[in-house]
């Protein structure tokens, strides 16, 4: 008798700045899941969050595909282990600390994971720029903490930019962190596991312009180009790996994430950030790094669902009663 299939709700869309990015990166999966193995049941979730919430509770496991907040910072993830559901991707607790820009770089610190400079201001907190560019030097970058895809992010070069940048950043958020820029490869490294995490080979994103920017990402074809592998020698793919695993476990995360880089000229290995529920878009990293690794996106999905339903499982057995 032929298994049963799983049934797959698919969370997409969101009220986040990262909408339109979600539905692209969702298409891609529902395309790639193998509907030999799975019932794929998409759920649209409106830019002002609306959902059918009870469309989502008959599901065996839940993919959310929802970049930026309220999809990928914990929200959702709290929303679905109180549903008592299975779901991919990293927890309340990985999701949240890997979103916040301010958080995760504390949490590196103390780990020893190597970050560059910063400072955190919450809205109204005033710093002059001369105080600015005496710790950081310039130019700065200036980023809302919780945030993705290059929303809401600046390259500042005088004051008048610094100006205008700190208003768009905190459009989007009421902290933000500033950063001394960091000239190097953009390299990335895409993690797969629970308890036991891989590394994937590694990419590089040559930006053509300023920097890494939104429309780059999405909007301009020839707003970056990417390179798999990555441009470095075989001593710094090893280190990028080894870093990127450091700093999945450091932020308590489980299922995927892709964890990216600053490689200096000297060698100097810095870490930016992490996505928890990267892009799967058709020229997204994370299932590219993956599929030049030798895992398909179609395998990619079965293990991120079998890693799903294994956390769900091992979490079950844990007492909720003293006993
Ligand atoms: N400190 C920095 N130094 C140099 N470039 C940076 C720095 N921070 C960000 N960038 C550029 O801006 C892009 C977006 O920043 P990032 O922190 O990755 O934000 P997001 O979470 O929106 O992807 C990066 O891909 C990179 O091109
Ligand atoms: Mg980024």
């Amino acid at each position: 008798m032929a298994k049963k299939k799983l049934k797959i709700g698919i969370l997409f869309g969101g009220k986040s700045a990262e909408h339109e990015v979600s539905i692209v990166s969702a298409k891609n999966i529902i395309k790639a899941l193998d509907k030999q193995k799975y019932q794929v049941f998409p759920t649209k979730i409106d830019k002002n969050g609306k959902f059918n919430l009870n469309s989502i509770k008959k599901m065996d496991v839940i993919f959310p595909v929802l970049h930026g907040p309220y999809g990928e910072d914990g929200s959702m993830q709290g929303l679905l282990k109180i549903l008592n559901l299975p779901f991919v991707g990293p927890s309340v607790l990985g999701s949240a600390v890997g979103m916040d820009k301010d958080v995760m770089k504390r949490l590196f610190k103390e780990a020893g994971i190597p970050i560059g400079k910063f400072i955190t201001l919450y809205n109204g907190e005033k710093i002059s720029f001369e105080k600015i560019k005496k710790i950081l030097g310039l130019p700065v970058f200036i980023k809302p903490a919780n945030m993705g895809s290059s929303v809401g992010i600046s390259k500042v070069k005088n004051e008048s930019e610094w100006k205008k940048a700190l208003k768009d950043a905190f459009l989007y958020d009421s902290k933000i962190v500033v950063e001394e820029n960091t000239n190097g490869q953009e390299i990335e490294c895409s993690v797969l596991g629970n308890e036991k995490p891989m590394a994937s080979v590694l990419g590089e994103i040559v930006p053509k312009n300023d920097f890494y920017s939104y429309k780059a990402k999405y909007i301009d074809e020839d707003g970056a180009s990417l390179l798999i592998p990555a441009k470095v020698s075989k001593v710094i793919t090893k280190k990028v790996q080894n870093l990127a695993i450091k700093v999945f476990q450091t932020l308590n995360c489980e299922g995927m994430g892709r964890v990216d880089f600053f490689v200096k000229k000297n060698g100097e290995v810095i870490v930016n950030e992490i996505n928890t529920i990267p892009g799967f878009t058709s020229i997204s990293m994370y299932p590219k790094l993956w599929e030049a690794s030798g895992i398909p996106t179609s395998k990619l999905l079965d293990r991120l669902i079998d890693l799903a339903i294994e956390r769900y499982n091992r979490e079950k057995k844990l007492k909720t009663v003293v006993k």
